[in-house]
């Protein structure tokens, strides 16, 4: 067990070893426990989290400040837009600054592109740990959540477990691919036979599928590609089908929404669901286009376990906050 974690950054998935990440599961389970029991657990008694957003959220802001309130410390919620960011405050003065004041520093900043670098460019210049909210690339926290999910509904042995990670259709907007970038690099490592379903337009990067790929050849589990949602929700444990844009295809909006709309029957309905094995579950890391990614027959049905894992945003985060800060 790797319990050393003082001070470590985490931004990509792979930043922490699998032993770490069994770590801060483990963790994540004591958190949970000890908060259903009503056990106090200020572990992080006066410090304070920076949680700096330049994009929307509803899940990650919540779970974040509960979290941190819940270890015994404060959670400082700063929008992009209200600071000097905009007039000239560098990733460099973030990062040397926000981390003289603060003890840990999380952001979210998913512009294409962009955002991934910022978050490593602030990092360099500072000296607290900076977690992840989400970037263009990853998001690695709902994925420690996903997989604290999935063991909790399939045992904490996941090997020849089949999850297939779906691109679904969206008319809201187009919608970062981090999250099924962080799952294909994540559940190899813990023994989960990865199938990627997508229409051609909707690939990922090709370094994160080489990755990936590579992951499963070391770890001894399957990885796949299909372009047929059908095929790959074929006898799989976990159904994860969300929507996410065409960026390596286009990354002008009208484009990617006339792509989008050309795979409307993208949905995940009890029809598909029902080619899944018989106690597989549906997983989606929510916001959702109700009626348009999956029915509301198949969220709010008995295979979904949406609210579980949004729940489990709480534990893992205060698990990686417990153990950097
Ligand atoms: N799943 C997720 O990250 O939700 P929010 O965008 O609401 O934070």
């Amino acid at each position: 067990m790797q319990t050393y974690l003082k001070g470590r950054d985490l931004i990509g998935d792979l930043d922490f070893s699998r032993e770490e990440v069994e770590t801060v599961l483990d963790v994540a389970f004591d958190l949970k426990r000890k908060r259903a029991l009503g056990e106090s657990h200020p572990y992080l008694r006066d410090k304070v989290l920076a949680m700096l957003f330049f994009f929307s959220s509803t899940r990650t802001r919540g779970s974040f400040e509960a979290g941190i309130a819940q270890l015994g410390g404060h959670g400082a919620f700063i929008e992009s837009s209200t600071t000097q960011i905009k007039h000239g405050d560098t990733a460099k003065e973030i990062g040397e600054i926000y981390g003289r004041y603060f003890d840990g520093l999380a952001i979210r900043h998913c512009d294409w592109g962009i955002g991934n670098q910022y978050i490593n460019e602030v990092a360099q210049y500072s000296r607290i740990p900076v977690l992840n909210m989400q970037c263009d690339i990853y998001h690695p926290f709902q994925c420690l959540a996903d997989l604290m999910t999935i063991m909790e509904k399939k045992g904490r042995d996941l090997r020849k477990r089949r999850i297939v990670v779906s691109w679904a259709y969206a008319a809201s907007y187009l919608k970062p691919i981090s999250v099924p970038q962080s799952l294909i690099l994540q559940m190899p490592r813990f023994g989960m036979d990865v199938v990627l379903a997508y229409p051609k337009e909707f690939k990922l990067m090709p370094d994160i599928e080489a990755e990936a790929q590579a992951q499963a050849r070391k770890f001894g589990t399957g990885f796949e590609i299909t372009h047929d949602m059908d095929e790959a929700f074929r006898d799989a444990d976990v159904i994860y089908a969300k929507s996410w844009g065409p960026l390596l295809t286009t990354t002008d909006a009208t484009e990617g929404k006339h792509l989008q709309d050309s795979y409307k029957d993208w949905i995940t309905d009890a029809r598909r669901m029902s080619l899944a094995k018989p106690d597989a579950i549906y997983m989606h890391p929510l916001p959702a286009d109700r009626d348009i990614e999956v029915t509301s027959e198949v969220m709010d049905g008995p295979q979904s376990v949406v609210y579980d894992e949004a729940e489990n945003r709480l534990h893992v985060q205060k698990a990686v906050m417990a153990l950097t800060m």
